[in-house]
């Protein structure tokens, strides 16, 4: 047996304006589970406390809540000392019991052919990565477009999704996905992180839908431009300056001696918007050894096609990238645009002959030089893509605390992914709006990001300047040559 003291948050409509928090301290058993604890305080010390469950074993979803702000199932989250106990972001019918029936009311059902239909084994084979749902509805109360917008959430695109591939359906589940906001989603994965059953939502049913909404029409007019941009230039933004490319050589030697040798794709943003700002990056790669081979030859990794559902010519773009650097021998990609490399690492072919990494995971692993501390309170935006595309994050963190003092936000999605700024001007705004207003909480002078469109929707949604992480290491190298030269 052990003591475990917990916080739970509780909320009677009858009694309470407000939730509060109750701590509580009980003697549960070794690797006992969240649910365990919740059955010691209700049997043992306010029999009061309501919360929901079922199965016990992970089958039913009933039980899901918040652990330290993120969702889990209680009777599979081992118990541990200090947690807070919350219910999820929905709404709360009485402490952690939330009203599910809204949302599940609104979840699609098979609609049966006139004719019997028997479902191929292919045909099974295909729903099976969509039809594990418990309906916990974690994924829902994490949801930002479910924030800001009417989209009925991400569990009911993979039910639409199941349906379209089930040959026994009649319904027209692509027009109704439309209907039912399949555009609004930002890619932002949050509900395939949290979901117990690690039903990737995004890639298997958003991504899908949107391809099937492709073919019939339904793509938004922006994001055709976007497409045929691509097509015919390469890029999917315009230029507006000598581009990056324009601007460098196809080998760049560091100062020092070689740690190591990558080759660097730019991405669009990069190189046609923010060319600076990967000069920045080059500059603190030089200074901490790092040999960089820049094929001109490289164009658009494909992101906002396969975001948006428009992949007709996806293998193509894929196929050129992927010989672009095999010819130049390079066994390693390095990217700075989190979009890049969630796409380069997990869309690209998973035997393609090179590597990718992130340039704050290569920065961390072959360590860099301290730059001086600039006297500036900071805050860091997790880019969705690097944080739950890449699983990065910790490094951005390392490199950040060398060159400022740094304080922590919710990792909360920015509203400019998935198409949706281009698409979705109002929803992206009031996304950025909900990060501004973390922003605003830490009392941070300066925001700092690792992803181009991130940076650019959040400077536009904050009062607050917005710097890539490497030109705030480039600022610090500055400041202590400049310190430096001042000594001699
Ligand atoms: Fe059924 Fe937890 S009680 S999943």
């Amino acid at each position: 047996m052990k003591e475990l003291t917990v916080t739970v948050q509780r909320f009677d409509p009858d009694k309470d304006k407000e939730p509060r928090s109750q701590t509580y301290t009980v003697k549960v058993n070794d690797g006992a589970r969240v649910l365990n604890v919740l059955h010691a305080i209700h049997d043992t010390i306010d029999p009061t406390l309501s919360y929901r469950y079922s199965c016990a074993s992970g089958q039913c979803g009933s039980c899901a809540v918040l652990v330290n702000g993120e969702p889990v199932l209680a009777c599979m989250e081992e118990a541990k000392d200090n947690s807070t106990i919350a219910p999820l972001n929905l709404p709360v019918k009485k402490d952690l019991v939330t009203d599910l029936v809204p949302r599940l009311a609104t979840m699609a059902h098979l609609v049966p052919k006139g004719t019997p239909v028997v479902p191929t084994k292919e045909d099974i084979d295909a729903i099976k990565p969509l039809r594990d749902c418990i309906e916990c509805l974690a994924c829902v109360s994490v949801c930002p477009a479910v924030d800001v917008t009417q989209f009925l959430g991400p569990t009911a695109m993979r039910q639409e999704m199941r349906l379209a591939l089930d040959p026994r359906d009649s319904g027209d589940r692509i027009a109704d996905a439309v209907r039912d906001g399949l555009f609004t989603c930002t890619s932002c994965q949050a509900c395939w992180k949290v979901c117990p059953k690690d039903i990737e939502i995004p890639g298997k049913a958003i991504e899908k839908l949107r391809s099937q909404a492709n073919k019939r029409g339904f793509t938004f007019p922006r994001h055709l431009e976007v497409a045929a941009m691509v097509k015919e230039t390469g890029r999917s933004v315009t230029r507006e300056k000598p581009t990056f490319l324009e601007q460098v050589g196809e080998v760049i030697e560091p100062y020092g001696p070689v740690k190591a040798t990558v080759g660097f794709f730019v991405g669009c943003m990069y190189n046609n918007r923010l060319p600076q700002t990967a000069l920045d990056a080059m500059e603190v790669l030089k200074r901490n050894g790092i040999r960089i081979i820049i094929p001109h030859d490289q164009i658009c990794c494909g992101s906002p096609l396969i975001r948006t559902g428009q992949i007709s010519f996806l293998d193509e773009i894929k196929q050129k990238n992927i010989d672009v650097f095999q010819s130049r021998g390079i066994d390693t990609v390095l990217t700075m645009c989190a979009g890049c490399g969630t796409t380069l690492k997990n869309d690209y072919p998973k035997d393609k002959p090179f590597t990718v990494i992130d340039i704050n995971e290569l920065l961390t692993k072959y360590g860099i030089e301290p730059p001086a501390k600039l006297p500036v309170k900071v805050t860091y935006h997790d880019p969705c893509h690097l944080l739950r595309g890449q699983g990065v994050r910790e490094q951005p963190r390392q490199l950040i605390r060398q060159v400022a003092d740094l304080v922590e936000m919710p990792s909360i999605c920015c509203g400019s992914g998935g198409g949706v700024k281009s698409g979705l001007p109002e929803e992206a705004a009031a996304l950025g709006k909900r990060r501004d207003a973390e922003i605003k909480k830490t009392g941070a002078e300066l925001v700092i990001t690792s992803c181009p469109f991130c940076e650019f929707h959040i400077a536009a949604s904050t009062d607050k300047p917005v710097r890539n992480i490497t030109t705030v290491l480039l600022e610090g190298y500055r400041e202590k040559d400049t310190k430096s030269a001042l000594k001699h």
